[in-house]
């Protein structure tokens, strides 16, 4: 039986191959892609991800959502992404997006499933925060939460703060306070994803498919990371699809998290003690290491699969 699934995300570079990796494999029943702003507006985002889902010739409905987190300012990461999100590659319009908005779509969603769902969360985690808190009973409904979000030490936006975390705490907060487990693939784990020129090659002689092509054209507009010393882009947000798909990739630790909540420079710091050394109920799952040729080996092989 597949995982019944919702992809929340804010496409963005890597996102756009965590949504075709998610779409491209069978272990996966992507009942909904829901969007929102985050490293470039929502009305770009939406229509990266419309763009994606079209590609793939799925049918997978797509969904607006927040444009803003829960408090405070909408801030961009085109940087990284570039001023549409994916590089400056031009896709193909994709299908309109469906009627309805995220949070409704979600709430929907976990009332109506036979089977509990899995919230896969890639993005500031504002769509996934709105459902829950507006129908907290929903949250039994929630097999797991799988997030790329949050690090155990050093943040890629602030000195404290990695960028999903930080663009809205206040909605990670809620979703550690859901009571249901949540699974980090933090910077620590995607920083062991780091794509070169030589992966991306490797990608391109998979198959000649629109879907791979394209997310090679995405993936090389990406910059090398100076964080990590130049040697590579991290893949950041399928690390989180690929947990559900392939788990022996990855190692992983049970362990209590929290969020910096406060207005000073360490808001948006995720507290994550893999050593429960506060005590704290373990309210989550820190994915620590990654067999990369394994998780390249897995994107490029599905991605080929696709038209
Ligand atoms: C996360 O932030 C975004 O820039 C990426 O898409 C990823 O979800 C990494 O910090
Ligand atoms: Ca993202």
């Amino acid at each position: 039986m597949p995982i019944q699934v919702i992809l929340d995300c804010d496409p963005g570079t890597d996102d756009a191959l965590a949504v075709l990796l998610a779409l491209a494999s069978p272990e996966l029943n992507v009942l909904a892609v829901t969007v929102a702003g985050g490293n470039v507006g929502l009305t770009h985002t939406l229509r990266n991800a419309r763009a994606l889902v079209s590609l793939t010739g799925r049918d997978t409905p797509v969904y607006a959502g927040a444009d803003r987190p829960l408090l405070g300012a909408f801030v961009s990461e085109t940087g990284v992404h570039g001023q549409d999100g994916i590089g400056g590659v031009v896709l193909p319009e994709g299908a309109p997006p469906a009627p309805g908005l995220a949070a409704d779509v979600i709430r929907r969603i976990l009332r109506d499933s036979v089977e509990p769902v899995t919230l896969i969360g890639i993005g500031p985690a504002t769509n996934l925060a709105l459902a829950l808190t507006t129908e907290p009973a929903l949250a039994e409904r929630v097999a797991q939460i799988v997030l790329m979000s949050g690090a155990w030490a050093e943040g890629n936006v602030t000195p404290a703060a990695e960028f999903n975390a930080w663009s809205d705490p206040e909605a990670l907060a809620v979703l550690l306070a859901c009571g249901r487990p949540v699974v980090f693939a933090t910077l620590e784990l995607t920083a062991q994803a780091l794509v070169t020129q030589a992966v991306i090659a490797g990608w391109r002689g998979l198959g000649a498919g629109r879907c791979l092509q394209a997310a090679c054209d995405i993936q090389a507009t990406v910059p090398a990371s100076r964080r990590l010393g130049g040697a590579g882009a991290p893949l950041h947000d399928p690390c989180a699809v690929a947990w559900l798909i392939q788990p022996e990739l990855f190692t992983a630790r049970p362990c209590s998290a929290r969020v910096d909540l406060g207005p000073g420079p360490g808001r948006g710091r995720t507290l994550i003690d893999r050593w429960n050394r506060t005590g704290d109920k373990l309210n989550a799952v820190v994915l620590e290491t990654l067999d990369a040729p394994g998780f390249f080996d897995l994107i490029g092989g599905r991605l080929a699969l696709l038209p």
